[in-house]
């Protein structure tokens, strides 16, 4: 069944419309009064209205934006409890910390499998109906062997883009005895979540994991067939960047601390994306990084959620993109193009982050004309419609 969606006011297709077919999503493109056609599951045309070919379904999308879904590449959803006080407090004026992740490994651990499994399915339809088509998520929250291995178990059942974070924060058991803890992240945590997870990452800050237990982190879980991402600058400058690189992670993640040294490797990495979460700076009232800087260097952006019951609780991508342009002073263009194609390098998935013809049929109808009311108009809940697959899904 061929479904056609006619009379879009902009049409973004992060592709070159000449194309016949595109392997991998291009640099910001988008088509005005266009149409697109999707079948089997995949884009199979787009061009202009007034050339559109026939289809078994018709949808008028009235002269609406249709833009790729969203790439929400940093998630941390396998959790339970909240820590809605702590965000209270740091709005009262405590600063955030890394150590407030403990209390949310403490609820996960006394969590059942089945709670955990409904937490997940409440966050990841929030997110699908925000507009979010392609997500990734961590563990990070169990830090046992066996709490980890069920984590990247359960963040399976809701995408294919796991990455196992057992190196989050050194757990209470291992505390004063850092080595011990990323001896077994290496180990024996390492060979029971590898086999269910795709992307092994490590948070290098003051407070979590140093540069040369990163590296070792990142390093096993190349052996043992995942590969690198990490958690970088977040709190303040350091070297998560430069292991990223160094690596050769495909993402290089808050880059809220860089130094000039930091950006060039970003710039000379030739695939470490630098993905800015501004929710993160957002919730723990932090200065935000300047995306032009990484931008003008020629790096590659991309913007994701960071969704986590500690340093940013929201699923929005609408909301980080809009905090993208205002604080991070990203063109609505180069927002929008971050949390599609951006998100889709650093996941490096080829599929998705654009609608070029042979792309998976992953879209977002906006109530409204251009991508640029995700900015325009804040906290407006825009979403008109939502198709992954080509099958409409919200
Ligand atoms: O990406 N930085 C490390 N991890 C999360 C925060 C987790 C938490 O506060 O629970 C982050 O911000
Ligand atoms: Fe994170």
């Amino acid at each position: 069944m061929s479904l056609l969606i006619t009379n879009i006011s902009e049409l973004v297709t992060n592709a070159p419309l000449e194309a016949v077919s595109v392997a991998s999503p291009g640099p910001f493109e988008a088509i005005a009064d266009a149409a697109i056609v999707l079948d089997a599951g995949r884009v199979v045309w787009t061009g202009r209205s007034a050339e559109a070919p026939a289809a078994d379904e018709v949808v008028d999308a009235a002269g609406r934006a249709v833009l790729p879904g969203f790439v929400d590449s940093h998630a941390h959803l396998v959790f339970a409890g909240e820590r809605g006080a702590e965000f209270a407090a740091r709005m009262a004026g405590l600063p955030y910390s890394a150590g407030g992740i403990r209390s949310t490994v403490a609820a996960t651990r006394a969590a059942s499998d089945d709670e955990l499994r409904s937490n997940l399915a409440v966050l990841a339809r929030e997110m699908l109906a925000q507009g979010t088509t392609t997500f990734e998520c961590k563990s990070g929250y169990g830090l046992t062997v066996a709490d980890e291995a069920r984590s990247v178990t359960l963040a399976g059942e809701v995408t294919p883009e796991v990455t196992y974070l057992g190196a989050h924060v050194v757990p209470p058991e291992f505390s004063g005895d850092a080595t011990r803890y990323v001896d077994l992240v290496c180990g024996e945590m390492l060979a029971a979540c590898a086999p269910s997870a795709k992307w092994v990452d490590v948070f290098c800050e003051e407070g979590a994991f140093g540069a040369d237990e990163a590296r070792a982190v990142l390093a096993a879980g190349e052996a043992a067939g995942l590969q690198p991402r990490i958690h970088a600058n977040q709190l303040g400058p350091g070297p998560g960047v430069q292991v990223a690189v160094e690596a050769g992670a495909a993402a290089a993640d808050h880059c809220t601390f860089l130094s000039d040294a930091d950006v060039d490797a970003l710039a000379a990495s030739g695939g470490t994306v630098a993905t800015l979460l501004p929710g993160v700076e957002f919730s723990t009232r932090s200065p935000y990084p300047d995306a032009r800087r990484l931008l003008r260097a020629g790096v590659t952006v991309a913007i994701a959620s960071d969704c986590n019951p500690g340093s940013c609780f929201t699923s929005s991508m609408p909301l980080c993109v809009a905090l993208a342009v205002r604080e991070m002073r990203m063109t609505t263009a180069e927002a929008v193009w971050a949390a599609t194609a951006g998100g889709a390098h650093a996941l490096r998935r080829t599929d998705v982050g654009h609608l070029g013809v042979g792309a998976r049929a992953d879209l977002i109808m906006l109530n409204g004309p251009s991508h640029a009311y995700l900015a325009y108009r804040p906290g407006v809940p825009l979403i008109a419609g939502v198709w992954r697959s080509g099958e409409r899904v919200a």
